[in-house]
């Protein structure tokens, strides 16, 4: 066990000098409603990201639910929980995926992180934070809704992907998301992505309809990075435990994502909190 955290740690730090230290970036993903797509979204963006030679982590930490791990077909001994209650290292927790591909899952229990004693705390802090020049994206496959434990992670992330469905019903639940983020800070970065649309002009209509809401009532301009159609080979590959683009390279919905994946490294970045930051705030503030 120490040995293989040893190894990891010495193959993702691997040539990595003082200049050549990535700029790490949080991205959380989240929805109104459930089943949208989200960790679906997470897992197959990681892997756009990678294909875009970036170092991803991705952190399961929809609470109670391993989602992603399911979707890998794998079944960490070690998470967040454990790392805590073992005292063990970041490095024992965290798993190699496909394409070095990092994950972290959460774990039941996971959901106690925002009530912890102030040592264990510190201990999140200190292992987690190991990770910031690390890595240059750490995603965050948050649960669906409005929580506290979402908002938190919502409100210290650098980044925030808002996946909806064309469905007036997960429309309404999204269109929360942004009401209630908007009230405690209308600086997050929210950036809308419409899945398992019927059509390309039905996605980008979903788009328009809910940008025009927002501004009219929220003044707020809320950022868009694409669509996703509805495509058969996704629970193809949900079923194989494979990611979709692995799985199905050239489908409609991979397809999509290198798209989106390609719009998302070409916005501006104009602050950044980073990892520190982000366990800052999502931890005490
Ligand atoms: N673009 C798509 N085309 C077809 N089916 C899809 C698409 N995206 C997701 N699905 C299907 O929708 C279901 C839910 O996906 P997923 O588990 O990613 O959602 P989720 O938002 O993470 O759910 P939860 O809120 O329960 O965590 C899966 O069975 C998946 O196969
Ligand atoms: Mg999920």
């Amino acid at each position: 066990m120490v040995d293989q955290a040893n190894q990891l740690r010495e193959r993702v730090m691997q040539k990595k000098s003082k200049k050549e230290r990535r700029q790490t970036r949080t991205i959380a993903v989240t929805s109104g409603k459930g089943g949208v797509g989200k960790s679906n979204f997470t897992l197959n963006f990681a892997l756009g990201l990678i294909r875009q030679n970036k170092k991803v982590l991705l952190f399961d930490g929809d609470l109670g639910f391993a989602n992603v791990d399911v979707l890998l077909g794998r079944s960490p001994k070690e998470t967040i929980a454990t790392m805590l209650e073992k005292d063990l290292s970041v490095w024992d927790i965290i798993e190699e995926g496909p394409e070095g591909l990092l994950f972290i899952s959460g774990g039941s229990g996971f959901n106690e992180l925002f009530r912890l004693d102030e040592q264990r705390m510190d201990k999140f802090f200190k292992e987690l934070s190991v990770l910031q020049g690390v890595v240059d994206y750490i995603l965050l496959d948050t649960g669906a809704g409005l929580s506290y434990e979402n908002l938190r992670f919502i409100l210290a992330a650098d980044d925030v992907v808002l996946v909806t469905t064309p469905e007036p019903t997960s429309i309404t639940d999204a269109y929360s998301i942004v009401k209630m983020v908007h009230a405690k800070d209308p600086n997050v970065h929210l950036k809308l992505v419409v899945n398992q649309c019927t059509n390309d002009k039905e996605g980008h209509d979903t788009i328009a309809n809910f940008q025009r809401v927002t501004e009219q009532f929220l003044e707020k301009k809320l950022g868009a990075l694409g669509c996703i159609p509805s495509d058969g080979n996704v629970p193809s590959a949900v079923k194989k435990q494979s990611p979709f683009l692995l799985a199905y390279p050239h489908c409609d919905a991979s397809q999509a994502i290198h798209r989106i994946t390609g719009e998302y490294l070409q916005l501006p970045v104009p602050y950044k909190l980073g990892l520190k930051g982000f366990l800052l705030k999502m931890l005490f503030k």
